[in-house]
């Protein structure tokens, strides 16, 4: 974690849990909890329908909202699509793209996460675009190709500018959910290989401005090894962000 060059961003990923009276109960027990902590961003990306409620929950505290998706396109005939301009206006400031769950459920490719990706840049919102190889892959000894193909293909066509305000969150597939968290080596290792492709890509101080998150398993108990990290510039928190007390460790370890 270097605070000098880039933000660190502690996300909470709600996925599909929680309506808005819950969003507000748990917003409100986790603000006096984070009070007064400096040193990292925090948001917590809710589903679509508490993006408002949680905007209005999260005033006057440090809490930042975010949505899980967004649609690439502006307007149209996409039915039961939300774009990044009806993001921005409930209050969103950061959306989630292509999370693994995305990815194996609804067949969502790197193409399409690079264009969803362009729009929430465009909206002015920032993307948290995840990446991260499967059991398999790891398993094969492919992990740097994959998650290098990953990189390169959702940042396609971003101008250094645009890539300076995306978040790219390592989530090992085999740890999301599974209590199997990737050692703070290997988090390490694949955060860095990720801001070695930026690097190539771009430049070396443009890799150095990146917030590069891991998530996948991060609780209290891990959280501080893993931030501990260079490479490591955060977290994204999916079942520890539904627990304040939880959340709140994690953000107190990535804070001052
Ligand atoms: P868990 O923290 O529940 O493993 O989920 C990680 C994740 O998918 C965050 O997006």
């Amino acid at each position: 974690m270097n605070r000098e060059l880039r933000k660190t961003v502690i996300a909470g990923n709600w996925k599909m849990n929680l309506t808005p009276s819950g969003a507000r109960k748990l917003i409100n027990e986790l603000k006096p909890l984070i009070d007064g902590v400096t040193g990292c961003d925090i948001v917590v990306c809710v589903p679509f329908t508490d993006i408002e409620a949680a905007r209005e929950a999260c005033e006057g505290s440090a809490v930042k909202v975010g949505a899980q998706n967004v649609h690439f396109e502006a307007k149209g005939a996409f039915t039961g699509e939300i774009s990044a301009e009806m993001l921005k206006e409930c209050g969103a400031e950061y959306v989630v793209i292509g999370h693994s769950e995305r990815r194996q459920y609804f067949g969502e490719t790197d193409q399409v996460v690079n264009l969803r990706a362009k729009a929430a840049l465009a909206a002015g919102i920032t993307p948290i675009i995840c990446v991260g190889e499967l059991l398999k892959e790891r398993e094969e000894g492919i992990t740097e190709e994959i998650v290098s193909m990953q990189t390169k293909l959702c940042l396609a066509g971003l101008s250094c500018e645009d890539v300076k305000r995306v978040i790219i969150a390592y989530e090992p597939v085999w740890a999301i959910g599974t209590g199997k968290t990737a050692t703070s080596d290997q988090a390490d290792e694949v955060c860095g290989i990720i801001r070695n492709v930026i690097a190539k890509l771009y430049d070396g101080k443009t890799a150095e401005a990146v917030t590069i998150q891991y998530g996948g398993s991060m609780k209290p108990g891990n959280a501080a090894e893993l931030l501990g990290k260079y490479n490591v510039d955060g977290g994204l928190i999916g079942g520890a962000s539904l627990v304040a007390g939880d959340f709140a460790a994690i953000v107190k370890a990535a804070g001052q």
